[in-house]
C-alpha cells in the first residue's frame, strides 16, 4: 500500500485530506502553521504517527512564514510553532515526540553551522530522516505482525491504523498487507467506528485498495461476529503506551477487548516505539482528548440526535495491559509482563521476539 498521506514536495507540505474520504482522495497544500493546527485538529491529517511527521513538517511550514533574519530568531520560531502544534491534541504522543525531535535537532544544528540557511537545511533533513524512519518502522511492524495472521483466519481492527495514519504502510493494517503479500487467505471485519467512521471511510477504503477481503461492520456487531466464530484475533493501532504496557487508542478499543477476552480471542496492539511513554507508569495519566458533542448529534451535517441533548465524546479510551496478548513493535513482539518487556526494549536495544 504506497499511500502516502503526509507530503513534502519542494520546500511544501501536502496532506491527503483524510475528512472528504472515500468519496474523494484530493491532496491539499498546508502553507501556514495555524493551517498545518488546523488540519490536524479537524482531523484532516489523522493517527498517530502521521500526526507526527505533519507536526515535524509543520515546523518548516512555519520558518518558510515567518522568515526570521537570524539563528536566534529561527530558534524562536521553532519552539513558537511547536508550543503552538503542541495544543493540537493531547494523546497521540507522536506528536510531542517529533516536537520535541525538532526542537533538539534546532538547538543541536545552531551549535554546528553558522548559517541560517544551512541551519534550516539540516532541520529539513531531520523531518524527512523522522518520516523515513517510520516508513521503516511500519515495515518491520508489518513483517512481525504478519506471523500472527494464519491462513483462513478472521481479523477484526477498529479505526484507522493504516497507511493513511502513518508515513506509509501503517501499523495494524502493515501486517495485514505483508500477510496477504505472502499469499494468506483470511478475512477483515472492520468496526465501522463511531462517531468520525475512520473504519469505515478510511480503513474500508485502504484495504478494498490493496484487494483483501473487507467485511464492514456497525461497531455494536463486534460481540456477534465473535460470537459465531468468525474473528480469530483482534489487532488495532494505539496513540499512546505507559510503561506498564496499558494502551490508549481510538474510543471503543476497550470495549474491543473486553469482548475478545471474553470470547477466548487474543488481543493485539501494533505501534512504533514512538508510541510509547514511558514517562507514564500506567494508563490512568494518559490525556484523553474531548471531542466536541456535534460530532456525535450532526454526524456529517446531518442532525442525528435532539437538539440540545448533553453528549459525552472522549476520542480515546486505555486498554488495560492484562487484555493484550502481544504489542507488535519494530523490534519484535513484546509480550507480558509488559513493564519488564518494555524497559528492555528502550534500554537493551534487545530483540524481543
Ligand atoms: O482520532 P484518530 O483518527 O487520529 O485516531 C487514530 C487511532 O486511534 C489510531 O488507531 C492510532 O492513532 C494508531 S495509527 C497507526
Amino acid at each position: 500500500m504506497h499511500l502516502t498521506p503526509v507530503t513534502w514536495r519542494d520546500g511544501q507540505l501536502f496532506i491527503i485530506d483524510q475528512t472528504l474520504l472515500p468519496s474523494e482522495c484530493r491532496e491539499i497544500r498546508l502553507p501556514s502553521l495555524e493551517s498545518v493546527r488546523e488540519a490536524i485538529c479537524a482531523l484532516r491529517v489523522r493517527g498517530a504517527p502521521a500526526i507526527g511527521v505533519c507536526a515535524a513538517f509543520g515546523v518548516l511550514v512555519a520558518l518558510e512564514e515567518m522568515r526570521p533574519a537570524d539563528m536566534a530568531a529561527g530558534l524562536q520560531v521553532v519552539d513558537a510553532a511547536a508550543d503552538r502544534l503542541e495544543t493540537s491534541r493531547p494523546t497521540a504522543v507522536n506528536l510531542f515526540w517529533a516536537l520535541r525531535r525538532m526542537r533538539q535537532a534546532a538547538r543541536a544544528f545552531a551549535g554546528q553551522t553558522g548559517s541560517l540557511r544551512d541551519w534550516r537545511d539540516r532541520l529539513e533533513h531531520e523531518a524527512c530522516a523522522l518520516r523515513d524512519e517510520d516508513t521503516v518502522c511500519c515495515q518491520k511492524i508489518g513483517d512481525y505482525g504478519a506471523t500472527l495472521i494464519p491462513d483462513g483466519a478472521g481479523v477484526l481492527t477498529h479505526c484507522n491504523a493504516g497507511a493513511l495514519a502513518t508515513s506509509a504502510y501503517g501499523t495494524a493494517l502493515a501486517a495485514l498487507y505483508r500477510a496477504h503479500e505472502s499469499g494468506r487467505a483470511f478475512r477483515v471485519y472492520v468496526d465501522e467506528t463511531r462517531p468520525l467512521l475512520q473504519g469505515a471511510r478510511l480503513t474500508a477504503w485502504e484495504l478494498l485498495q490493496a484487494g483483501i477481503d473487507v467485511t464492514l461492520i456497525c461497531d455494536n456487531t463486534a460481540a456477534q461476529v465473535m460470537r459465531e466464530g468468525r474473528v480469530h484475533l483482534v489487532i488495532t493501532g494505539a496513540d499512546r503506551i505507559a510503561a506498564n504496557g496499558d494502551t490508549a487508542n481510538k474510543i471503543g478499543t476497550y470495549g474491543l477487548a473486553v469482548l475478545a477476552h471474553a470470547h477466548g480471542i487474543p488481543f493485539y496492539v501494533a505501534a512504533p516505539l514512538s508510541t510509547f511513554d514511558v514517562d507514564l507508569p500506567h494508563g490512568d495519566r494518559i490525556p484523553i482528548e474531548q471531542r466536541p458533542g456535534e460530532e456525535v448529534t450532526r454526524a456529517f451535517g446531518r442532525l442525528t440526535a435532539p437538539e440540545g441533548v448533553a453528549v459525552y465524546n472522549p476520542a480515546f479510551d486505555v486498554t488495560p495491559a492484562r487484555l493484550i496478548a502481544g504489542i507488535v513493535t519494530e523490534r519484535g513482539i513484546l509480550k507480558p509482563p509488559y513493564e519488564e518487556a518494555i524497559r528492555n526494549c528502550f534500554e537493551n536495544h534487545a530483540e524481543p521476539t
